[in-house]
């Protein structure tokens, strides 16, 4: 058994540069070594595939031979060992379909307003001529968007849980706590003790909400509610360690990616005065203060959106280890092999995609993409569960924003990209200015 080719470079090298540009290090990996290529890490080897035929027979296997919980071991720290993202097999089962109902297509509607409403009073807040990292208000609407719609929370309580889970995700997406290695607790005097303590803090606070639900039987149109009167095929329900794990779970991969879409669609369209154009007039032929579900069938908006998280994913690869020796893609890998689907170079194929490099979110128009060339979200029984909300979430924010507001790049420097854990940002979190801001709409309508 042998692994797919590999660069000549050390592994220290390897890991310094997937830790660091993780992108240009695959552009330059695939020249190099064509499609399939392994790329030696200090802590495991990882064999990439794009090809769609290799990617399809990877998401077709049922998650008992190419088991995605190892993989994503690394974030146990952070998630919990019972997150869904940490189990395999049978147990996996279980939790998606624990977790499945409130992300069905046709509750987002519920969470539409909130959405929309959060996003507006974001924008009130933008200064005009001061520049500004528009990744950051982005963060902070999906936090907030991703807190209300599981909890339920106004106020006081959705201010607490807000910062509490601002600390923990600014302590958990440093780059390097993904290597097993760095993972010791020194109390305050190391990096990893810090972020522990606010693991501990933020637990505090879910495991007194969720007694406090059980105990009033209080219930609501959010998502916890929903999580704790689901149950299992044995009628079981989840018990308080399994929700503290799902709910850390929602809110960190909830508002963080969808934070980073919306930052590279807002990247590309301040670039690209066309699309920017249009899309502004396909939003204002809507009226003033749409609904959410008009918003939601604009097709260049959602073109939009789905061009920008393929051009630059915002996670990189999934990721899955073989639990016993099996051929994948041609190749004999035995047990333990980590073998990985590459979205970023997947979307670069310009079989799928001509002129991959460009920014044109009309390519998707009439187009049937299969699930192994376009993949944002992941595939197989691992597909995210969050998909269809952050599609619905990132549709209303940045319609809201490219009607109401007017922006533009700070300064002519050029825009690149960094690592923040396992997303990829743009750099500083992408400068730009308030140049005109339209009013609040329903407050216009009022008067
Ligand atoms: C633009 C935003 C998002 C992107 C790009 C994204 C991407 C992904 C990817 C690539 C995976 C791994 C899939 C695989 O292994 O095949 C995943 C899994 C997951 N995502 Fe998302 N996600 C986003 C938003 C969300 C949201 C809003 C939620 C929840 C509110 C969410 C919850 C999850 C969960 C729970 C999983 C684990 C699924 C499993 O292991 O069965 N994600 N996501």
């Amino acid at each position: 058994m042998r692994l797919p080719p590999g660069p000549r470079h050390s592994a220290a090298w390897s890991t310094w540069q997937w830790l660091r540009a993780p992108y240009p290090y695959l552009d330059r990996l695939s020249k190099e070594l064509g499609e399939t290529f392994t790329m030696r890490l200090l802590a495991f080897d990882l064999v990439f595939f794009s090809n769609p035929e290799d990617v399809k027979e990877v998401f077709l296997d049922n998650g008992e031979t190419l088991e995605a919980g190892r993989f994503n071991s690394t974030l146990a720290p952070l998630l919990g060992d019972r997150s869904v993202l940490m189990v395999d097999g049978r147990a996996h089962r279980r939790k998606r379909k624990l977790l499945l109902p409130p992300f069905h297509g046709e509750r987002m509607q519920v969470y539409g307003r909130t959405m929309l409403d959060v996003t507006d009073e974001a924008i009130d807040s933008f200064r005009h001529g001061e520049p500004f990292s528009f990744h950051e208000p982005m963060q902070d609407i999906t936090l907030r968007v991703i807190v209300r719609t599981v909890f339920g929370f106004e106020g006081a309580r959705l201010e607490e849980m807000v910062q509490s889970t601002k600390r923990l995700l600014e302590l958990g997406t440093w780059p390097p706590l993904l290597l097993p290695f760095l993972q010791v607790d020194l109390g305050r005097l190391n990096h990893y003790g810090r972020f522990r303590r606010a693991v501990a803090e933020n637990d505090a606070l879910l495991y007194a909400e969720i007694r406090r639900r059980r105990r009033d039987g209080t219930r609501g149109p959010d998502i916890l509610s929903l999580l704790l009167d689901a149950r299992d095929e044995d009628g079981e329900p989840m018990s308080d360690e399994e929700l503290r794990d799902e709910l850390v779970t929602l809110l960190v991969a909830g508002h963080e990616t969808s934070a980073t879409g919306l930052t590279w669609a807002m990247r590309w369209l301040l670039d690209a005065p066309e699309p920017l154009a249009d899309l502004r007039a396909e939003l204002d032929a809507l009226g003033p203060d749409p609904t959410p579900e008009a918003i939601a069938k604009c097709e260049l908006l959602d073109a939009t959106v789905r061009e920008a998280l393929r051009l630059v994913p915002v996670i990189p690869i999934v990721g899955r280890v073989l639990a016993k020796d099996q051929r994948v893609g041609g190749w004999d890998l035995k047990e333990g092999t980590v073998v990985v689907c590459s979205i970023y170079l997947a979307h670069r194929r310009p079989e799928a995609f001509p002129d991959p490099e460009r920014f044109d979110p009309r390519r998707f128009f009439g187009k049937k993409l299969s699930a192994h060339e376009f993949f944002p979200f992941g595939g197989g029984v691992r597909r995210c569960i969050g998909m269809a909300f952050a599609l619905y979430e990132m549709k209303m924010v940045l319609a809201r924003i490219v009607t109401r507001c007017e922006l533009a790049l700070e300064g002519r420097r050029p825009v690149g990209m960094v690592r923040r854990s396992i997303t990829i940002t743009p750099s500083d979190g992408l400068r730009v200015v308030l140049q005109k801001r339209r009013p609040f709409l329903r407050a216009r309508l009022a008067s």
